[in-house]
């Protein structure tokens, strides 16, 4: 596997690849890879001829009170386990290479509120343009065929989805299922913060995310209850807060009405200060 730091050493990797009229994949992360992040590779490898991963934490989607800085940085860890995994190419670039003129740049991308005013861009504002700038650029630095993002963020999912139809791309994404541990729990760089007795109570999320779709296929509509039943036991169970259980329309994250056939079911809870997401689409 290569390991390539400048966008100009890259775009002559992908191009030569390219004159021998091979497909590229893309898998962006920001490192500090599980179980979780190689399931993207796996599926990476099925959709092209070539797979290039990328490790960039991006502080444009921190927000001021969020971790850019304490970030977990794995970097030898994570070259280690996307080469194992068979990625051809790893784009690790500096923050200077991604944002010569500084994270203030004259031009972003912005995602209008109806897909981003609820749920994790509820309490995250700005993230998501600061996901869907990088993203963006680094679609442009890469130039795949096609990118695989995990369902695991849902929301993100959707929003780097409805840019490429918005900005006509042409890369096609592809949503990758939630690589879960045995016990259900979504895997997560945040899990290795859990104590042992958190970890007991952490699958709960999924079985109540569970329970609800159950509900949803013979019929209930009563999403409202639902959803505060869930919350309910969510906190009885052992959880210290719960910020939401939502049922969603998949497509445009509005709340779902009686005559939807579809539902993103989505919850985030938190084990001490550790914030677990999960969802189930149905
Ligand atoms: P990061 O949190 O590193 O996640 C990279 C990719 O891994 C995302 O597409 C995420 O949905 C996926 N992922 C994480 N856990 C997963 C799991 N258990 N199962 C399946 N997929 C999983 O998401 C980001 O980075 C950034 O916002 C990024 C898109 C790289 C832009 O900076």
């Amino acid at each position: 596997m290569q390991v390539i730091e400048t966008i100009s050493k890259l775009r002559l990797v992908v191009q030569g690849w390219k004159r021998q009229g091979l497909t590229v994949a893309f898998v962006p992360t920001m490192g500090n890879l599980h179980q979780g992040h190689l399931s993207l590779v796996d599926v990476a490898k099925q959709k092209a001829d070539k797979v290039v991963c990328s490790v960039f934490v991006n502080p444009l989607q921190f927000g001021p009170d969020e971790d850019f800085d304490r970030y977990p940085r794995t970097f030898e860890a994570d070259k280690k386990l996307l080469s194992e995994q068979g990625a051809d190419l790893l784009f690790f670039p500096s923050v200077q290479e991604v944002y010569p003129h500084g994270t203030a740049q004259q031009t972003l991308v912005k995602v209008l509120a109806s897909l981003t005013e609820n749920l994790e861009g509820a309490v995250r504002p700005g993230h998501f343009d600061g996901v869907s700038t990088v993203v963006l650029k680094l679609f442009n630095m890469v130039q795949p065929d096609c990118a695989v993002f995990g369902q695991k963020d849902y929301q993100q999912l959707r929003v780097i989805k409805m840019m490429v139809e918005d900005l006509s791309l042409p890369i096609k994404i592809i949503a990758a299922p939630i690589a879960r541990d045995k016990n259900g729990l979504a895997l997560s760089s945040r899990n290795q913060y859990l104590s042992a007795e958190q970890r007991q109570i952490a699958p709960k999320l999924q079985v109540v995310l569970q329970d609800i779709a159950a509900a949803l296929q013979s019929g209930n509509r009563d999403f409202f209850a639902l959803c505060e039943v869930a919350q309910q036991r969510l906190l009885r169970e052992g959880f210290d807060q719960v910020d939401y259980i939502e049922i969603c329309q998949p497509k445009t994250l509005q709340k779902s009405t009686d005559f939807d056939q579809e539902f993103v079911i989505l919850g985030v809870a938190r084990l001490g200060t550790t914030r677990l997401l999960d969802n189930i689409l149905i």
